[in-house]
């Protein structure tokens, strides 16, 4: 059994239902934040729904779970379920899109996406065509409701060459934040900035002028993060692909009074900046998939406020 099709799913404890955030609706924007017993053990169980694409998916070959979204925007990070067999023609998504493949293949032009591999889609960006080899479980991550383009492409024969040479990708302005391929296993651990020893991440896309980026955060087994919370001016969401992080967490329900709970395979948070939280902790280490929407600066505070540490 893979990660993505979640071990824990069967045996989900009764937790009980997040009450309804509390922020007055009207004056709150952005995505409403998700983070609760429930999200942070399983996803696997969230209600699904058809996964629709116009020109790219649709019918019955795949289903999504949208964990977060803005709906005004339709900004999102959704874990979508498709089908093998499931094919597209080449296109363009008129938005920015990250996909990050928990399990199965699929393929894109002339790169495979399989397990625990990821794709930046600049808007515009000639893709495809696209098929499913396997049964496929991936977190698709678009900036705003996405449509896909086909008509440019509609008379070309259907073969990788034709979205990789085309014009719109090697004459992209945004060629340079293109990321066609990246596999986690082909790649490097780096130190990370903040967090003690014990964690290292690999980098999966920055964003030079904003700090927007996505990583991979790895923790060893009995990391522990110390005495301290933190903060910071930035939203920030992550995927547990394996393990375990138990510690703090700043509840939907009571995102100021932080408490304890344990972040399981496949647990999900997407929180709003300057929600401090922490300290965390790991008994059998995790992998895990972070995004944060703008540069990540770290505000701490101390969490046992008896410094003398009796
Ligand atoms: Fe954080």
């Amino acid at each position: 059994m893979t990660p993505a099709q979640g071990k824990n799913s069967m045996n989900m404890p009764n937790f009980p239902k997040p009450a309804p955030l509390r922020a007055n609706p009207r004056t709150s924007v952005g995505r409403l934040h998700v983070e609760s017993e429930q999200s942070l053990y399983s996803v696997v169980e969230f209600e699904k729904a058809p996964f629709q694409i116009a020109n790219f998916i649709g019918g019955d070959r795949a289903e999504t779970q949208i964990l977060s979204q803005d709906a005004a925007t339709g900004e999102s990070t959704q874990r979508v379920t498709i089908k093998k067999g499931w094919s597209a023609p080449i296109g363009h998504f008129d938005t920015d899109v990250e996909i990050f493949v928990l399990s199965g293949e699929v393929r894109q032009g002339g790169f495979k996406l399989r397990n625990l591999s990821y794709t930046y889609l600049p808007a515009g960006l000639a893709t495809g065509p696209w098929e499913a080899s396997e049964d496929t479980v991936m977190l698709f991550m678009p900036d705003r409701k996405p449509n896909y383009l086909t008509a440019p492409y509609a008379d070309l024969e259907q073969i990788a060459e034709n979205s990789a040479y085309h014009l719109n990708t090697q004459m992209n302005d945004r060629m340079v934040d293109y990321i066609p391929c990246k596999e986690i296993n082909s790649m490097n651990w780096e130190q990370t900035t903040f967090l003690p020893a014990g964690s290292a991440r690999k980098s999966l896309f920055k964003c030079p002028r904003t700090g927007r980026a996505t990583w991979i955060l790895g923790l060893v087994p009995m990391w522990i993060e110390g005495n301290f919370f933190a903060g910071h001016p930035t939203a920030e969401e992550a995927y547990l692909i394996r393990g375990d992080v138990q510690g703090h967490w700043s509840m939907q329900d009571d995102p100021f009074n932080r408490r304890y709970a344990a972040m399981r395979d496949n647990g999900y948070y997407w929180r709003p900046a300057h929600i401090a939280h922490g300290p965390f902790w790991s008994e059998s280490g995790a992998l895990c998939l972070f995004r944060t929407k703008d540069r990540l600066d770290c505000h701490w505070a101390l969490h046992n406020p008896d410094i003398t540490q009796r």
